[in-house]
C-alpha cells in the first residue's frame, strides 16, 4: 500500500473564522483516499480573543508534508503578522528546497466583502512561489464560484465574516473550502507518486 499523503494546514485566527475554514478544508483533504490533514496554528501576537486548541506549527512539520495550505484573516489587505513571522522562519526549508514541487493553496477571512480578500490571497502566494511550490486555486468547474454572493475566489477559499466577524460560513463558502482541500490533496497524491 502506498504511504499516506499528508497535507499541512497552517493558519492564524483571532476570532475563529480562519480556524473554522481550516477544519472545512481538512474535511476536503480527508475525503480523498489514503490522505490525511494536519492542522496547525502559529504563535500568537498577544491580542487573541479566540481560544485556540490547535497545536503550534513546528518547522519540522514542513519536512513531513506533501502539500501546504496557508490561512489568515485579511489585515490591511495582507496576511496577519503572526503567519508572516512563521514564514520568515522558513529560510532553511527555502535553501534546501524541502517544499519545492509540492502543491500549495491559500485561504482568508475578512470583515468587508471588498476589503482585500483577493490581495490577501495573492500576497500569501508569493512566499510559496519562492519556495518552489505549485500554486493550486479553485477552478470554475466548482459551480459555487459562479453563484456565491459572499466569499470564494479562484485564487483560494475566502469567507466574509461581517462587521462583527460573526457571520457564519455559508453554503457556497463552505463548498469552496472543501473543494480546495480536496484539490490540493488530489494533486499532492499525484506529485508524491511521481
Ligand atoms: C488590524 C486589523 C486589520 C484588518 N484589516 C482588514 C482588511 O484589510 N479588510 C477586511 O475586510 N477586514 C480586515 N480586518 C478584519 C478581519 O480580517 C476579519 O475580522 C476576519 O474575518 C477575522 O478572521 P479570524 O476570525 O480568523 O480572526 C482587519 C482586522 C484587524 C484587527
Amino acid at each position: 500500500m502506498a504511504t499516506e499523503t499528508k497535507v499541512l494546514i497552517v493558519y492564524y485566527s483571532k476570532h475563529g473564522n480562519s480556524a473554522k475554514m481550516a477544519n472545512l478544508i481538512a474535511r476536503g483533504i480527508e475525503s480523498q483516499e489514503n490522505t490525511s490533514s494536519i492542522i496547525r496554528t502559529v504563535k500568537a501576537s498577544g491580542d487573541e480573543d479566540f481560544n485556540n486548541l490547535d497545536p503550534i506549527v513546528e518547522l519540522s512539520d514542513l519536512n513531513d508534508c506533501d502539500g501546504l495550505i496557508l490561512g489568515s484573516p485579511a489585515r490591511f489587505g495582507n496576511m496577519a503578522a503572526p503567519l508572516k513571522q512563521f514564514i520568515d522562519e522558513t529560510g532553511l526549508q527555502w535553501f534546501s528546497g524541502t517544499l519545492s514541487n509540492k502543491p500549495a493553496a491559500v485561504f482568508t477571512s475578512s470583515s468587508s466583502l471588498h476589503g482585500g480578500q483577493e490581495t490577501t490571497l495573492l500576497t500569501m502566494m508569493l512566499p510559496l512561489l519562492h519556495h518552489g511550490m505549485l500554486i493550486v486555486g479553485i477552478p470554475y468547474s466548482e459551480k459555487a464560484l459562479l453563484t456565491t454572493e459572499s466569499g470564494g475566489t479562484p485564487y483560494g477559499a475566502s469567507h466574509w465574516s461581517g462587521n462583527d466577524s460573526e457571520r457564519t460560513i455559508d453554503k457556497h463558502e463552505k463548498e469552496l473550502c472543501i473543494a480546495l482541500g480536496k484539490r490540493v490533496a488530489d494533486i499532492a497524491k499525484k506529485q508524491k507518486a511521481q
